[in-house]
């Protein structure tokens, strides 16, 4: 790809990663991109590099627009590999660029390439004059690491906050208004479920923040997909909702089978919610995409885990399930479980420990069946449906 004007003098100039299908640990179905932006003015300035297998197209998009060694200053939003990984590359051409970063920033920075770089430590509130621009930095720590800054752009109304609005999408568009409406709000959704989400407190914080500064962006560049310009608070907004864990009529069935008895009940428990018109989705853990899961999961009031027993407790599907989603820490949802045994039960036991554990509001009793369910226990199933449905409603 070719370098994209986002404003006067201000490009896109980073790479589409076609064929990334995980990034760290979750499905990225449609690729990604890691997004790096050049401004020319008196100084001319790099905000934020890509990924290290593309550092050589970050530098044939950066010649299509000036002499790569004329970069003045290079900032470092977040030390993240897919964003500052091509930085040694960066600094062979660019020998005498000076890196702004976050104090974190800049010690990240050492350790991971060892280099006796220039790098200049800014805080919350600090601006850098490069011409006729101002660049404001606010320090974003936690989102998603503890280096992480959002740099805006004051004159051109352009904030680039790295990996806060992004989404995996890997297009040959750069911008919200080319794009599909439905795959760039599911994309959005499923980044903030899988990465941003255990830092919703943080997200409000910093929204009200950022007002506070003075950054209204007419135009929100992330560093991973699509570029917001034609509603920027479209996103903003989204990012409250999600962060404040508001959520809507519907439920997820998260579960495994092992003969098909508690498939049997999943889809009992799943006849009975529908019935009262919500929204319900049905994932079988092992044939399904974990961050998918979570996307779903994001705006359910209710998620309801089953699991048959297996060693005494329940499957390792659902126990990995369960490590994930209590790590990922999901607000203002509602709790059930269930589950199938053979003998001497555990699963549901085990779930429900998991559950309380992360302090997640569960729904007692949960419903377990021996063997296989026959119809007077799929009624019970449909039965603890119809008191999931009533509390959701
Ligand atoms: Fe896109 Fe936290 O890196």
């Amino acid at each position: 790809m070719t370098s994209i004007e986002l404003a006067k003098d201000v490009y896109w100039v980073g790479a589409v990663d076609w064929d990334l299908r995980n990034f760290h640990g979750h499905e990225t179905r449609r690729g990604t991109t890691y997004n790096a932006y050049l401004i020319i003015d008196d100084k001319t300035t790099l905000v934020d590099t890509v990924k290290y297998t593309f550092s050589s197209e970050l530098k044939k998009n950066i010649r299509e627009l000036t002499n790569p060694k004329k970069i003045d200053y290079i900032v470092i939003n977040h030390i993240e590999i897919d964003h500052s990984s091509s930085l040694p590359k960066v600094m062979e051409f660019a020998k005498n660029a000076k890196i702004i970063a976050t104090r974190n920033g800049k010690e990240g920075l050492m350790e991971y390439y060892g280099e006796d770089w220039d790098i200049e430590t800014v805080k919350t509130g600090d601006e850098l004059k490069i011409g006729r621009r101002t660049l404001r930095f606010v320090e974003a720590p936690m989102l998603h690491w503890p280096d992480s800054m959002f740099t805006y752009l004051v004159e051109d109304e352009i904030l680039m906050p790295n990996d806060a609005f992004g989404q995996h999408l890997a297009s040959s568009q750069r911008f919200d208004d080319e794009v599909h409406e439905s795959v760039l709000m599911d994309e959005a959704a499923k980044y903030y479920a899988n990465i941003l989400m255990p830092f919703a407190s943080l997200i409000i914080k910093k929204i009200d923040e950022l007002s506070d500064l003075g950054v209204k962006p007419r135009m929100i560049a992330p560093s991973h997909g699509i570029i917001w310009r034609s509603n920027p608070d479209r996103i903003v907004d989204s990012y409250l909702v999600w962060s404040k864990g508001e959520t809507k009529k519907k439920a997820v069935i998260v579960y495994d089978t092992m003969w098909g008895s508690t498939q049997k009940m999943a889809y009992a428990i799943l006849e009975a919610i529908a019935k009262h018109g919500i929204d319900i989705h049905l994932f079988h853990m092992r044939r399904s995409d974990i961050s998918e899961i979570m996307k779903e999961i994001l705006e359910a009031k209710a998620v309801i885990i089953g699991s048959p027993t297996i060693n005494h407790s329940m499957f390792p599907t659902i126990s990995a399930f369960l490590n994930y989603i209590t790590g990922l820490r999901p607000k203002g949802k509602i709790w059930a479980s269930f589950g199938s045994y053979g003998w001497g039960g555990g699963a549901v036991r085990d779930i429900n420990q998991s559950l309380k554990k992360a302090g997640f509001e569960l729904l007692e009793p949960s419903l377990e069946v021996r063997y296989v369910p026959d119809e007077e226990k799929l009624q019970k199933c449909r039965e603890f449906g119809e008191g999931i449905a009533e509390k959701i409603e």
